[in-house]
């Protein structure tokens, strides 16, 4: 099936690393053209513009830049985020982690919106991360949640907003990727006894919703049907 990617541009956030690179990888290797934005520089066969999401002046340097070198932009995808003091009951939890998390997952993506959609062509798409935290938890991750919480809800506000373009967003369980591992150890991922997904396969979910034009407003929940389990043992 042909996307319909080839020669589109695209600009991913949190490209240099995880699933932002392996988003960045799948719309090149459908033909597109991409530029990633990051705090960090990533792979060479990723050209990546250097801004950072929570800083708005930053973005709009970032973005001008993508742009300038993009000549336009079809699809943005925002995958910048951090996970934040996880493990960490909310009690002890400083004012200014809840503040950072907050600022990189909920800010960010708004910026990143607004700083994108004047350059977006009509029909153009926007796909955020969310995470399945936005629906369920373990303890010690309530500001990761409520900041996941967040981009669904912002997800579907700015799908009614924004007149030209789609706005989805992904809600993937855990996946392998240098934030899981530091979270939660190498040992977790690599002897796992629950399913973990590869960076790729949430690509796919990405580019889906991308390429899906009736699509809109949308939160896929790719969880490998866990939370569709009745709590009764029946
Ligand atoms: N890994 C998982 O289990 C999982 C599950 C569901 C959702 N997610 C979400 O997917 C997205 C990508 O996560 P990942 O696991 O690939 O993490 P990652 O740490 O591998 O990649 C995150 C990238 O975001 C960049 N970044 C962080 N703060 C930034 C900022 N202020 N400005 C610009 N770039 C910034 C980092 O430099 C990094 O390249 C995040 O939003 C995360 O919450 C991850």
């Amino acid at each position: 099936m042909d996307l319909g990617f080839a020669g589109r541009n695209v600009l991913v956030t949190g490209g240099a690393s995880g699933i932002g690179l392996a988003c960045a990888r799948a719309f090149a290797a459908e033909g597109a053209r991409v530029v990633a934005l990051d705090l960090a520089d990533g792979p060479a066969d990723v050209p990546t513009v250097r801004a950072d999401v929570t800083d708005e002046p930053s973005v709009v340097a970032g973005v001008t830049e993508a742009v300038g070198r993009l000549g336009g932009l079809d699809v943005v995808v925002g995958c910048a985020g951090i996970s934040g003091p996880v493990g960490t009951p909310l009690v002890d939890t400083l004012a200014a982690d809840i503040a950072a998390v907050l600022a990189v997952n909920v800010t960010g993506q708004l910026l990143l919106a607004k700083h994108t959609y004047p350059h977006l062509s009509t029909g153009g798409a926007i796909v955020l991360l969310a995470s399945d935290s936005a629906f369920v938890s373990a303890p010690g991750m309530v500001p990761y949640c409520a900041s996941k919480g967040a981009v669904v809800a912002l997800t579907r506000a700015l799908a009614v907003e924004l007149e030209r373009v789609r706005v989805n967003c992904v809600c993937p369980s855990i996946v392998d990727t240098p934030m899981a591992r530091g979270d939660l150890g190498d040992d977790a991922l690599d002897q796992a006894d629950f399913p973990v997904q590869s960076p790729a396969d949430v690509a796919r979910q990405v580019l889906f919703l991308a390429a899906s034009p009736t699509v809109n407003g949308q939160a896929l929940l790719a969880d490998y049907g866990y939370s569709a389990r009745s709590g009764f043992p029946a």
